[in-house]
């Protein structure tokens, strides 16, 4: 088995949850001296359901893919047990038929705290090469799951030191866990316990890969796949007028996407900041929203976000970091003005005069069947069957 080492960067913001999932996962800070291996070959009998010429997601070496792992793992996933008060599981916001985003403009947590961000999408997470909207030292989903389970701001599942023990007494008292966490973890003496709940949740988010769109299968040759409509769409898509691939661009529509191919060497990290405030004219982006700023603290980085995956993007409305677009030709209006001019209120400012904005989000001009054929192409991204594999859905139903 090959493995290489990456060093993770350093996390400021949530400095707590990483040391604590450090100690999970037995890395260090990292000082030059500790190392977090990756395997790059399948060294398991885990069936990924992709075609032979899709590269391999990046595994982790210390825990690697297995079935039973995925099993529990989607078991966790849906049981509102995995919470300080037995109220919200990962489903409450990652639902499955919207591509498991949730629909809200900003989710709530278990404690009634209304979070930032909107809810992501979970298709292909595992090829993307940082971890939510905006945060260049989230590279591991181990790492990023102990976010919701354990985050105090904010609060989502709520899980801290004096309830853990409940909620894995909740977890033993259940009928099925035990065997399912003895079959993924059969060289642990206990494996109820939180690095495991945490493996399993992995493994199962790793797992939901795919890449089965009309899009997809016009590549492929099925040259009835796409509509004119489609075809004309992605035209524009893939123009230099637009832009769009510059940033949405590869097999998996994001330049932050990372497989084994790519490892270590060809993998990037990449944020934008595409105009969408520009607080008081100084290029500023709300307080709680202000991009990989918030972890650098390096001015330029002000309102610089993930260029999120745009597969599955018909049915993960609302957009952007803070939900504020509610549907797609928005969207495209804002790009074809070059940003979002905010006229009044505390956000008040020119966008398109940011002055950290992305220079390939300069504004074009469409005609209206223009923007309903880059819809219809975005919506050839869409993965139905994703969306209603049984693989993949709540196993109690
Ligand atoms: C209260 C709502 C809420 C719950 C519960 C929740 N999430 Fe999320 N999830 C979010 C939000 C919001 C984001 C974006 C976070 C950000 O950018 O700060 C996110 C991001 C993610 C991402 C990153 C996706 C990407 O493209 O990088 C993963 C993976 C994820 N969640 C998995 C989970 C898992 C697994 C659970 C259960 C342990 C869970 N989430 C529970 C709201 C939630
Ligand atoms: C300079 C890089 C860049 C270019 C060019 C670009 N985007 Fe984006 N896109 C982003 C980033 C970054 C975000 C997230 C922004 C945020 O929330 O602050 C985003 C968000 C989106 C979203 C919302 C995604 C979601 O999950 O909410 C859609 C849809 C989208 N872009 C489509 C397009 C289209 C269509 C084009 C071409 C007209 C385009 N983008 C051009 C970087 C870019």
């Amino acid at each position: 088995m090959k493995t290489l080492h990456v060093c993770a960067q350093p996390m400021l913001r949530a400095f707590f949850t990483l040391l604590f999932v450090a100690s999970l996962f037995g890395l260090s800070a990292c000082n030059g001296s500790s190392k977090t291996t990756f395997v790059l070959e399948t060294n398991s009998e885990f069936s990924w359901g992709l075609s032979e010429s899709t590269a391999l997601p990046i595994e982790p070496d210390s825990n690697p893919m297995t079935e039973a792992k995925f099993q529990l793992g989607r078991h966790l996933f849906y049981d509102d047990a995995l919470s300080g008060n037995g109220t919200q599981s990962c489903n409450s916001c990652h639902e499955q038929a919207l591509g498991f985003a949730d629909g809200e403009t900003l989710p709530v947590g278990s404690t009634g705290q209304v979070l930032a961000r909107n809810a992501q999408g979970l298709l292909n997470v595992a090829y993307n090469s940082t971890l939510t909207w905006a945060n260049s030292s989230l590279l591991s989903l181990e790492a990023q799951i102990a976010v919701p389970l354990f985050g105090e701001d904010p609060i989502e599942h709520g899980i801290n030191d004096s309830n853990e023990e409940l909620v894995l007494d909740a977890l033993r008292a259940n009928p099925l866990y035990p065997d399912m966490f003895a079959a993924a973890f059969p060289n642990d003496g206990d494996p109820v316990d939180m690095n495991n709940v945490i493996r399993s949740l992995a493994v199962f988010v790793r797992g939901m890969v795919s890449f089965e769109t009309d899009f997809d299968r016009f590549q492929s040759g099925d040259t009835d796949a796409l509509s004119a409509s489609a075809q004309r769409g992605q035209t524009l898509f893939f123009s230099e007028g637009l832009e769009c691939f510059h940033c949405h661009g590869g097999y998996n529509f994001s330049d932050s996407t990372a497989d084994r191919t790519m490892y270590p060497a060809f993998i990037e990290r990449p944020f934008h900041n595409t105009g969408l405030f520009n607080i008081g004219g100084t290029g500023d982006y709300p307080s709680d929203n202000t991009g990989i700023f918030e972890l650098t603290g390096v001015p330029s980085h002000m309102g610089k976000f993930r260029a999120p995956t745009l597969r599955n993007i018909s049915v993960t409305a609302p957009y952007m970091h803070d939900g504020s677009m509610a549907d797609l030709e928005e969207v495209i209006d804002f790009y074809a003005a070059g940003g979002r001019n905010i006229a009044a209120g505390p956000n008040a400012g020119d966008g398109r005069l940011n002055p950290f904005k992305d220079s390939l989000v300069n504004g074009f001009s469409v005609t209206p069947s223009e923007k309903q054929d880059l819809i219809a192409f975005l919506n050839a991204l869409t993965d139905e069957s994703f969306n209603t594999n049984p693989r993949f859905s709540d196993p109690t139903e």
